[in-house]
């Protein structure tokens, strides 16, 4: 039954997004998207689902990628104006560099809706689509503590861009799980010397977490997380290694970081988070290259994002359940729920939940 309405409400939305955007804007762009990168797999899934879920629909839209340069994302969204967008959806590069972006749009009249990260410092954001980034945090940490025993366990973490705000958050949502178990010396913190400082401190401000995030941040960038990875197991002496925990980023971060305690000759076991559910990390889940990865949804942010698009497109205000302060405004948001997934249930949530298909990996 639920299954039966949540097709139906599923074809509900692709009829009105047809219906909207026929009758009001037939040879127009409605919606335009702007995503950060085409370079790592989690913005591509997302591309992938918008274009799924628009085009069936034979909504007229527009994915344009910023390659990591707020001044290409302010390119693309002026071109997106231009071309008539009555709503762009941002997921900004840079937090604060895109608010500029965002106030061209507002100055145009257009609506923007802020996707997965949150654009800051500007009051010209109607909307945030996002997941619950504190649950993604906090996941990495109750992972690492269920699979640690006594005492002196040894801790690396790493986080994503300070550019990212969301790079705080998933910070605060480890943290939050972590900390209660390093000041009771369940674990050590082996690779930041700004992060023991504050070892006793439960809840941490932004500037805190910037110091923190400063000295361990892989810029949600490969070959920045290798090498961060390799010089920190060059400054570890022999006791600090063994079997390792390490608080990974995201699934990109967390390959490349894992490649190098792999190869580290006295790195005995390691435990790795991640997140995005991408390809190359179910397989190294499967592989037991990659401990968990926190699944996140696309298809609902993007669904989220288009209900919001049609309401925007309508002039009414689309629903919101709770709210997100991006030191400007309190910007009205919705959030969609996160799964853990380890080697334990990566076929029943990944394959048999028909997010991917079984052909896409080996040894399943
Ligand atoms: C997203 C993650 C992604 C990371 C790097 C974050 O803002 O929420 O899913 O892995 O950016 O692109």
């Amino acid at each position: 039954m639920k299954k039966a309405l949540a097709v139906l409400s599923a074809l509900l939305l692709v009829a009105i997004v047809a219906t909207t955007v026929s009758c009001a804007q037939p040879e127009k762009l409605a919606v335009g998207i702007v995503l950060p990168t085409k370079d790592e797999p989690r913005w591509i899934q997302d591309q992938t689902r918008f274009e799924a879920a628009l085009k069936a629909a034979g909504h007229n839209v527009e994915i344009l990628f910023s390659q990591g340069d707020s001044s290409k994302e302010k390119a693309n969204v002026e071109a997106l104006i231009t071309k008539g967008a009555k709503v762009i959806v941002i997921c900004p590069q840079d937090a604060s560099a895109a608010a500029a972006a965002a106030d061209a749009a507002a100055k145009a009249g257009v609506k923007i809706i802020s996707y997965d990260r949150l654009i800051r410092d500007t009051s010209a954001v109607d909307y945030y689509v996002t997941f619950d980034s504190i649950a993604v945090g906090a996941a990495w940490g109750d992972y690492l503590i269920k699979n640690a025993t006594g005492t002196g366990n040894n801790l690396f973490l790493y986080a994503g861009a300070a550019s990212d705000n969301n790079a705080f958050i998933f910070f605060e949502g480890a943290w939050s799980a972590l900390q209660p178990k390093i000041a009771d010396g369940t674990f050590v913190i082996r690779n930041s010397s700004e992060a023991v400082a504050l070892q006793n401190k439960a809840k941490l401000t932004r500037e805190e977490m910037a110091k923190i995030i400063g000295q361990v941040t892989t810029n949600w960038d490969f070959n920045v997380a290798k090498s961060k990875a390799e010089a920190d197991l060059t400054a570890a002496d022999k006791a600090s290694k063994g079997t390792v925990y390490i608080c990974a980023p995201n699934d990109g971060t967390a390959r490349a970081i894992a490649d190098a305690f792999g190869a580290d000759k006295d790195v005995t076991k390691y435990f790795i988070s991640g997140q995005d559910a991408e390809k190359a990390s179910v397989q190294y889940i499967i592989d037991g290259k990659q401990s968990m990865t926190v699944f996140k949804d696309v298809r609902m942010l993007v669904d989220d994002a288009i209900k919001a698009a049609i309401a925007l497109i309508e002039g009414k205000a689309p629903a919101a359940r709770g709210s997100y302060n991006n030191g400007k405004k309190d910007v009205p948001a919705i959030q969609s729920p996160v799964i853990t997934v380890d080697k334990a249930n990566v076929k029943s949530i990944l394959i048999d939940g028909g997010y991917y298909a079984a052909a896409d990996f080996t040894g399943l």
